[in-house]
């Protein structure tokens, strides 16, 4: 059982996504942890409804962002944590976290990276003018959202669509490939090699994780 935690600063859906897929029992996990840097993160309502343990660090406590993100790989060390989930975390995670957590630290961003990191990603892809856009989770590392790619998830984009509409649909399958590239790490699937990440033992793409089918991107090489 891999034992996760999750960091969220706000509405957390995707945070309710990997608790359904665990209580599903079709992602073999558990949230030791949900650590929040706002109070008022709805996030937290999603912990007590589903009795997970949840923690509220205040970042205006901490005299440098480092110290912040120190008290936050503690807690997680001491939860034994063995893998770091930044659902809707809206923060640059610094150093002593990724070094407590190096390569154990997944992201979800609403862009096919390496297009329109940073905030709004869904709101560049309308203004650039893209036909297609989706959603991208990878590893963390100390650049913003450079990290290896695990899976992305593409979805149209109609003439006529808003940041609101486009949102809508990167989010339903935010809310796929999250639970599913956890899943992978939990089967010990992710191969890292450099900023490479082959999936091991993947058949076939499976056109059942997005809607439309054939629109997931995802390393399918066999070893
Ligand atoms: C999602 O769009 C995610 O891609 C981005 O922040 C948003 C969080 O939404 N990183 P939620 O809090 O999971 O509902």
């Amino acid at each position: 059982m891999l034992k996760i935690g999750v960091l969220a600063s706000g509405r957390g859906s995707n945070f309710q996504a990997i608790i359904d897929e665990i209580e599903k029992g079709k992602l073999k996990a558990s949230v030791e942890v949900l650590i929040t840097d706002s109070d008022s993160a709805y996030a937290i309502e999603r912990a007590k409804k589903h009795n997970l343990k949840y923690l509220f660090i205040n970042p205006k406590e901490f005299k440098t962002k480092d110290d912040f993100f120190s008290r936050i790989a503690d807690e997680l060390r001491s939860s034994g944590v063995e893998l770091v989930i930044l659902a809707g975390f809206m923060r640059i995670v610094r150093k002593p976290l990724i070094d407590a957590f190096r390569n154990r630290i997944m992201n979800i961003h609403p862009a096919l990276l390496p297009s329109f990191p940073g905030l709004h990603g869904q709101r560049q892809a309308v203004d650039y003018g893209v036909k297609i856009a989706g959603c991208t989770v990878h590893f963390v590392d100390e650049g913003m959202d450079t990290g290896p790619i695990i899976i992305q998830a593409a979805v149209p984009v109609h003439s006529g669509d808003t940041e609101d509409t486009l949102s809508e649909r990167i989010l339903a399958l935010e809310h796929q490939i999250f639970p599913e590239a956890i899943r992978l790490f939990s089967e010990g699937r992710l191969e890292i090699k450099g900023r490479n990440i082959r999936i091991k033992d993947q058949p076939q793409i499976s056109s059942s994780i997005v809607n439309p089918p054939l629109s997931m991107i995802a390393d399918s090489c066999r070893h």
